[in-house]
Formats: C-alpha cells, structure tokens, sequence
C-alpha cells in the first residue's frame, strides 16, 4: 500500500489511511448480503420446484415468467415459447439474464461490488490495494455502460410482476382473495418498483438532454420526481434484494406444503 499513498496526486500521509472509524463494517455488511443473495438465487434458479403455488396462484418473481415447456402446468402466464430445457440450464434462463444484468450493471451494485469485492476502494480515504486503474473504458467492464438498455428490459419485467401481483389475488374457492402471500407480493412489487424508477438511467431518460426544462414542464416534474427517489436509490437496492428472497421464500414455504398461507379473505 505504501506505493499507493505515495503514488503522484495522493496525499502524502503515511499510513494505510487516518481513519479512526469502523469504516470496515458497511463493506463486510455489504459483502455478506450480496454473497447470500447470490447463493441464494444460484440455488433457487437451479432447484426448478417449489416456484409456484397452485392454490393461491403465487407465481416467485425469480421464476417470472415461466416461459419453457419445463414450466410447472399453470406458472406459465405467457405461454411457453421456449422448448424443454436442460437441466444444467436455469429455467428462468430470461428472467435470469435481464435481471442480473440490470442489478449488476446497476451502479449502485457497481460501487457495492467494488468496495465489497475488490476493496478499489474498501472506502472513503483507505487505500485501494491495486496498482492501477484502467476505469471501465475497457472490456469487460466496458458492457457495464449498457446499464439503460437493461432498465428497459426491467420495465418491461417490472410490469409482468404487477400482473403476477394481480392473479395473487386468487381465492381458494376460485374468486377473489388475498392472503399473507398476497401481501408479500405487493411489498415487493412496491420495492421493486421504487429501485427501479429511481435508477439513474431512468433519470436521464426522463429528464436528461434537455437545454431547457421551462420548455418541458412535464419532462421536468417527471425528472424531479425521479430525482427524489434516485437519491436514496442505494438504499431501495439493498432492500428490494432483501424482499425479493423473502417474497421467493415465502412462495417456497408455501408451494413446499410447509405450511399454509394465512388468508385475511
Ligand atoms: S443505477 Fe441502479 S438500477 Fe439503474
């Protein structure tokens, strides 16, 4: 590290950084959830059972939509245009790919990984252990600037959630109903949605490339809007990763018959 502190535009101070804090705990904090998420869904898109609850109609979003003839008979709210895949394939192979690609391209996961993963930096004032820095002007880290076309393949994802939301309003007699899965859901979906208007590409779709926003009123209440919400944006990441794997746990507990879901009506 000394090389770093010493390196040319660095402050010359000496030590490996004067912070006196635990500055370490919100990256070993950071680290331990994204590594369970990422255990966790791993595991999950490979299990191929337990995604849907019959009875109540709740539908995981980790497996939404189920689109492949391997589908579990009724999971599939879009018909099944992909053919029986293998095994060693995820069945939400789709889902999968836009998803992971929207959150890890995310550029609050961005800094999350960073810090966490690759300490460059571990944070604020503590020296980076690497010795250079070639940004993400260069491949593979160069596919990260593609983070607004995934924003609109979780638009797209995003709605067929609230539809899944929609039929878990199912009653076991065959009407309406809602139970605690119902509930889940929608918490959710709530979550899901507020991380997603307020990526910051969704910023700069709304309101960005503008010379003037008096001649765009509407584009500018949309832009302040989003601006709000884009501003505790890391905050929404971190929560709808830790609702979307209570809403996948719940779903499993339930369609595993591990216990039945409590219904308000
Ligand atoms: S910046 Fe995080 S989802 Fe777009």
């Amino acid at each position: 590290m000394t090389d770093i502190n010493t390196a040319p535009g660095r402050a010359q101070v000496g030590v490996a950084t004067l912070r006196t804090d635990r500055w370490w705990l919100p990256t070993l904090g950071t680290s331990a959830i994204l590594l369970f998420f990422i255990a966790y869904a791993t595991f999950r898109i490979f299990q191929r059972d337990f995604y849907w609850a019959e009875e109540y109609h709740y539908l995981t979003p980790l497996y939404s939509p189920c689109i492949s003839e391997s589908c579990i008979p009724g999971s599939s709210h879009f018909g099944e245009p992909l053919p029986k895949l293998p095994i060693w394939l995820p069945l939400p192979i789709v889902t999968f790919a836009i998803l992971a690609g929207f959150r890890g391209t995310c550029y609050y996961y961005r800094k999350a990984g960073y810090r966490s993963f690759f300490l460059a930096p571990a944070a604020c004032a503590v020296p980076e252990p690497h010795k250079s820095y070639s940004g993400e002007a260069r491949f593979p880290l160069l596919l990260l600037n593609y983070h607004r076309y995934f924003f609109y393949g979780a638009l797209i994802f995003g709605l067929i959630n609230v539809y899944d939301g929609v039929l878990a309003f199912h009653g076991t007699d065959g009407g309406v109903g809602m139970g605690l899965g119902t509930l889940i859901i929608w918490i959710n979906l709530v979550m899901l949605w507020l991380y997603t208007l307020s990526c910051h590409a969704c910023r700069h779709i709304v309101g960005g490339r503008l010379r003037s926003f008096s001649k765009h009123p509407w584009r500018y209440r949309y832009w302040t809007w989003v601006s709000r919400l884009n501003a505790r944006h890391g905050t929404y990441a971190m929560i709808s990763l830790v609702t979307v794997i209570l809403t996948d746990a719940y779903i499993m507990s339930v369609s595993a018959g591990w216990f039945d879901d409590p219904r308000f009506f």
